[in-house]
């Protein structure tokens, strides 16, 4: 891969704006990826906390003197997102983009101005999504993510119509894959499209992105069964958890290019209502979320300059997630058994964990 440039120097974080009049609760603001004022760390209710030290005092004093430049705009009746990317005017692709969460962020991505380019399986299905985007500047591109030969004709799709790309959402899915042991042949299928399929989108458009020397940014869709793995579907999830770690990598190599303007995002959406999740209901169960919400979250937190968004649901909180993923992590250092969640002798010090007031460090 050709991604040449200098390291760039860590940057101290300095500066500490507010998302509304107000402090917003453990938000720091300073110098990200070469954007200024973006947002470092998050403190939640859950107790995370950044490391700095400023006091509460010197913070209000910041905040005061520092308005917050990326607050959304409402141009034309549409909240105009900061990240620079998504912006009138310019392109998105979306693989996955005929249905489900893909097709939420068409209809968002149009909805503020940009060029669209949806990649999907079959023509029927992507003229379907189409005919939905009515008055969007859209060209669609069947395309089966698996194969590298066809996401690089997409590419040159892309750049054939429009002559840039500024957004790229590896977002197409499928599933089931199976268990440790079983389904070969779907597990074949699943990595093929969930993992190569990412793999094979960022490697046909990464280095072009980066070269138009434009605000970019590359939205890779995995999932809580990335994270923390439950049993079940094995495949699916080894699929997720490539993609996190492709994607972190991805987000290391771009903010180690000088002036490079490129952005990773790790999309994590909860149990949201699509085709892959309908299993035959007509009507969204109350504890999935619409991919609209999905897409919602997206949008707010890309602007706030994060990684990883992770979607909670009706069902699951922010607060369980999070639980959830300390507890995962903290099986190696407590040398548990695997899966450990799941394991009948530590469900009552599991059910605890998730009661207690609060498992996270403070500082
Ligand atoms: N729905 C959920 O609860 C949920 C939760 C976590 C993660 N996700 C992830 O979100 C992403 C979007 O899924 P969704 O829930 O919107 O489901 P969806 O089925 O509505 O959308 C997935 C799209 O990917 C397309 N696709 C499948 N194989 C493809 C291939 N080889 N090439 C190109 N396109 C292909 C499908 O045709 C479909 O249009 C997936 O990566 C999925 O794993 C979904």
């Amino acid at each position: 891969m050709r991604m040449t440039g200098r390291s760039r120097p860590r940057q101290n974080p300095a500066v500490f704006a507010p998302r509304t009049g107000t402090l917003a609760r453990g938000v720091r603001y300073g110098p990200r990826n070469g954007v200024a004022n973006q947002p470092i760390a998050v403190a939640s209710a859950d107790g995370y906390s950044s490391t700095n030290r400023t006091s509460r005092k010197a913070r209000h004093e910041l905040v005061e003197r520092t308005p917050d430049p990326r607050q959304p705009k409402l141009i034309q009746g549409v909240m105009m997102p900061p990240h620079a990317a998504l912006s009138p005017g310019r392109v998105a692709v979306i693989t996955g983009g005929a249905s489900g969460i893909g097709l939420a962020a068409a209809r968002r991505f149009a909805a503020l101005g940009m060029k669209l380019v949806l990649a999907d399986l079959r023509q029927d299905a992507l003229d379907k999504a189409a005919a939905e985007l009515d008055g969007a500047t859209v060209i669609t591109v069947p395309t089966d993510v698996s194969r590298i030969e066809e996401v690089q004709r997409l590419k040159e799709r892309a750049y054939a119509e429009f002559g840039e790309v500024a957004v790229l959402m590896n977002n197409a899915g499928t599933s089931p894959g199976g268990g440790p042991f079983d389904h070969y042949d779907r597990w074949q299928r699943v990595l093929g499209v969930n993992l190569w399929g990412v793999i094979n989108g960022v490697h046909a458009f990464t280095q072009a992105m980066v070269d138009q020397q434009t605000p970019g940014a590359i939205v890779n869709t995995g999932s809580k069964q990335g994270i923390t793995c439950p049993p079940g579907d094995t495949a699916y999830n080894i699929t997720k958890a490539g993609v996190k770690v492709l994607t972190e990598g991805l987000a290391h190599a771009l903010r180690s290019i000088a002036g490079g303007q490129v952005t990773a995002h790790l999309l994590v959406p909860g149990s949201t209502f699509t085709g892959m999740t309908a299993r035959g209901r007509t009507e969204k169960p109350p504890g999935s979320w619409t991919p609209d919400q999905v897409v919602d979250v997206l949008v707010e937190r890309m602007g706030k300059g994060d990684f990883y968004i992770v979607c909670p649901d009706n069902d699951v909180t922010t607060d369980v997630d999070n639980r959830r993923i300390l507890w995962s992590a903290e099986d190696i250092i407590r040398n548990r058994p695997a899966l450990s969640r799941w394991h009948p002798d530590y469900a009552e010090e599991f059910a605890a964990f998730l009661a207690a007031p609060s498992p996270f460090r403070s500082n």
